[in-house]
């Protein structure tokens, strides 16, 4: 089966072609950073009206760089949600209409099953059961997977997720956005010990709470203003030493307590490499595998969603006659 994917969720207009067996053929990401950076985030009405514009020139390039065309497709997939309702609705319409001139499957899937399966691409191998973390913009949700559709939460942030707390960390420092990549040149040379950031909600629940640590940076800046030089790369690697800190010791007590050997960490957030190196380390030093994508594959990407949906498409799946866009589409609304 030959699947195409498809995702517009936020603000990147994506599209990927899997071949039969599933390899990864073409993955075109169209982002939008330029037009939503002088607004320090994303404009929910922007990013919808630019889908618009680039979702069949993303598509034509994914085929063409594919070497193939619409007719060589068996099977489509698109993100259904969570997400802006106006730029899911780009993705789905696009999916649905060319399932139906086709005559092929669609399948709706969810964004953040997505992120975690993304991790098969290049561990095929992988297997069920293991603990996911989805840490990306919007979410910091910690799911135990036993299969496909088979997402248990087992706990979330009960504010800010950590990739919204990188976003506003950026602002309050001057560094723009995507805030997370800038946070990280920032911290680059920067004593991660300098400041003590707070380590919110500490213990071993598997809850995770950010707003508090982003307020903390607030009143840092609104005491000793905006640093510069050496003094703002100290306070960047403090606050990411912070956020990954808490992100690893988190994760890690949810492995141990659910008993599982394997964690797959996904989404936007997934690309720090601060977070990389010292979840992996831990990892190592506790026994257990720690998965991450390559960096192109944990931010928004179409591959993830082609890879995701043709499980559910080889399973049988066809949305065609109802697929609509859910933006706040419930983490469990996918099984099989
Ligand atoms: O998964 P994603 O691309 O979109 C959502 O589904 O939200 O994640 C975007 C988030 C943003 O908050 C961005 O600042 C963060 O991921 N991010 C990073 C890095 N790259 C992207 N955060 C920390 N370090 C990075 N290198
Ligand atoms: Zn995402």
């Amino acid at each position: 089966m030959r699947v195409l994917g498809i995702e517009s969720s936020c603000d990147e207009c994506a599209a990927a072609v899997l071949d039969e067996a599933g390899r990864l053929l073409s993955s075109v990401v169209s982002s939008q950073i330029p037009i939503h950076a002088p607004y320090g985030g994303v404009v929910p009405e922007l990013a919808s009206r630019d889908h618009l514009r680039r979702i069949l020139p993303t598509i034509r390039e994914a085929l063409s760089r594919a070497g193939c065309t619409l007719r060589d497709i068996d099977g489509l997939g698109v993100t259904r949600g969570p997400g802006l309702i106006g730029s899911l609705l780009v993705g789905v319409v696009a999916a649905r209409t060319l399932s139906l001139v086709l005559e092929r499957p669609v399948v709706g899937v969810n964004h953040l099953e997505a992120h975690l399966h993304a991790a098969f691409l290049e561990r095929p191998d992988l297997g069920y059961p293991h603990l996911g973390l989805v840490v990306s913009g919007g979410h910091t949700s910690l799911f135990r997977v036993d299969g496909v559709g088979k997402l248990k939460l087992i706990g979330q942030t009960r504010d800010d997720a950590a990739g919204e707390a990188f976003d506003k960390a950026a602002k309050l420092l001057g560094l723009g956005y995507p805030g997370g990549v800038a946070i990280q040149s920032a911290a680059a040379g920067g004593d991660p010990q300098a400041l003590c950031f707070p380590r919110p909600l500490p213990g071993k629940r598997p809850e995770f709470s950010f707003s508090g640590l982003k307020t903390s940076l607030a009143v840092h800046v609104k005491r000793h203003g905006v640093p510069a030089g050496q003094a703002l790369a100290d306070v960047a690697a403090s606050f990411q030493e912070a956020v990954v800190d808490t992100l690893v010791k988190k994760t890690l007590a949810a492995a141990r307590r659910e008993k599982l050997s394997r964690v797959v960490v996904a989404g936007g957030v997934a690309a720090n490499q601060r977070l990389r190196t010292v979840m992996q380390e831990r990892g190592r030093s506790e026994e257990l595998e720690v998965v991450f994508p390559s960096l192109s594959l944990c931010t928004d990407n179409a591959a993830m969603v082609a890879a995701l949906a043709r499980q559910y498409l080889l399973a049988g799946r066809d949305d065609r006659a109802d697929l609509d866009a859910d933006a706040s589409l419930s983490w469990n609304a996918g099984s099989i």
